[in-house]
């Protein structure tokens, strides 16, 4: 694994602004400059991409599931909502670590579904922007990449 995608869906552009008490005062910049960083000591590049279109969501998933690459996916709100987002990752064997800032079960009722953890291969949340680097490490532990 020498490529990883970090895939955001909607509403993620706004983090830093978007509700800082739940969501924290970091930026996807931010999370994604430190992100880079510590893959890059693993010698393993970060694909980094944030949209607000479904369509998009999947076109991406399909994309690093016929590469074989790993995938740290916050769908945000389609998580709990989105079919094709689903058969993406089913559909392309896209190997995805689900992550969310917030921790979603302590949240509104209808935040507490998620179509994609079934198919996931691990779910991570509720540590903030840290939720990000657990998912990485996670990631790159189960590639040999990182001792743990
Ligand atoms: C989120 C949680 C979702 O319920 C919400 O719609 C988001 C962000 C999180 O990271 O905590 O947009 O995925």
């Amino acid at each position: 694994m020498n490529l990883i995608h970090v895939i955001n869906g909607p509403n993620l552009n706004l983090l830093g602004t978007r509700e800082p008490e739940v969501y924290g005062s970091e930026t996807l910049v931010d999370i994604e400059l430190r992100l880079t960083e510590i893959a890059a000591k693993a010698k393993v590049s970060i694909q980094f991409r944030q949209s607000n279109h479904e369509g998009d969501l999947v076109d991406w998933v399909q994309e690093a599931g016929g590469a074989g690459a790993g995938v740290i996916l916050n769908a945000g709100a389609y998580t709990h909502t989105s079919i094709a987002l689903r058969d993406a990752i089913s559909g392309s064997g896209a190997h995805v670590i689900e992550v969310h800032l917030s921790n979603v079960h302590a949240r509104e009722h209808f935040r507490h579904r998620s179509l994609i953890a079934p198919v996931a291969r691990g779910v991570i949340l509720g540590f903030g922007s840290f939720s990000y680097d657990l998912a990485l490490q996670g990631l790159l532990a189960s590639a040999g990449k990182q001792k743990s």
